[in-house]
């Protein structure tokens, strides 16, 4: 019931909406419902892995978001003008690409996108509101390579490879280089350690690490690092140095 409505009830007819008028049973019922998930959530599902949702793919809100989606979509647009200045680009993907917060400025330069990612139900929102992208899921990003959707002109990660050990993290780098045969790929991730995890090995809780520029351009090889600059966000958030976009060519 919203606040329009309450004013049309009287006290008495209002109580009838009150969980507490509901028969006591119900109430036991509902008490033990949430102190069963609670406890089959501490012993029996200790091992289960972050599921990532719509609220932890970007941690702006409202205003900010807005101008955190602009400011990020500025310098992918960026990126990619240095990209096609030579030539323009048929292909291209996003692995990790979420709910498909960025993935619509790939299709301005390239006929054919493709998003990757774990979790089904993001894909379920990026592919209702994207219908000319397509979208795949993959249990593992290190397994994007082996859908056959490639070669691609154009790969990119943003804020993807910090959330993983950095063995996944590798893994997902070769395959990705397995998607670009010859092209760019493009790695937007956090470089500086400001707001990180303890946990950098535990790949089934929440990681959130910084690797070196040095380090990503070793992991790259032989794929050279073309062009380097600071991702930018909204002038409110905590970290100033949120992250550096890396462009590697082969
Ligand atoms: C911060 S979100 C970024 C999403 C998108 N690139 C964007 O900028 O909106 C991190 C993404 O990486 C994916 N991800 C994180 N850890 C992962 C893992 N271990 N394996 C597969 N995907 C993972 C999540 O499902 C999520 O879509």
């Amino acid at each position: 019931m919203n606040q329009n409505e309450s004013k049309f009830f009287s006290k008495s007819e209002l109580s009838r909406y009150d969980a507490t008028s509901l028969p006591f049973i119900y109430l036991l019922k509902s008490a033990y419902i949430q102190i069963r998930r609670k406890l089959w959530g501490k012993f029996f599902d200790k091992d289960a892995r972050m599921v990532w949702t719509i609220d932890a793919v970007s941690d702006a809100v409202g205003p900010a978001d807005n101008v955190r989606n602009y400011l990020e979509r500025r310098t992918l647009r960026s990126v990619l003008s240095e990209v096609t200045k030579n030539g323009p680009i048929a292909s291209a993907c996003e692995v990790g690409c979420g709910y498909g917060r960025l993935i619509m400025v790939l299709k301005e330069y390239a006929s054919k996108v493709v998003g990757f990612e774990r979790e089904g139900h993001l894909l379920d929102v990026a592919k209702s509101l994207l219908p000319d992208i397509v979208f795949c899921q993959c249990d593992s990003l290190n397994m994007v390579d082996q859908r056959k959707l490639g070669p691609f002109d154009f790969a990119m990660t943003w804020t993807v490879l910090q959330h993983l050990t950095d063995e996944d993290c590798q893994a997902v780098i070769t395959a990705i280089k397995h998607l670009v045969p010859n092209g760019y790929i493009l790695i937007s991730e956090k470089t500086q350690a400001v707001a990180v995890t303890q946990n950098v090995t535990e790949g089934r809780q929440f990681i959130s690490r910084a690797r070196s520029v040095e380090t990503y351009k070793d992991w790259m090889k032989p794929y050279t690092l073309v062009k380097i600059l600071n991702t930018s966000v909204e002038n409110t958030y905590h970290n100033k140095t949120p992250g550096t976009c890396m462009l590697f060519k082969r």
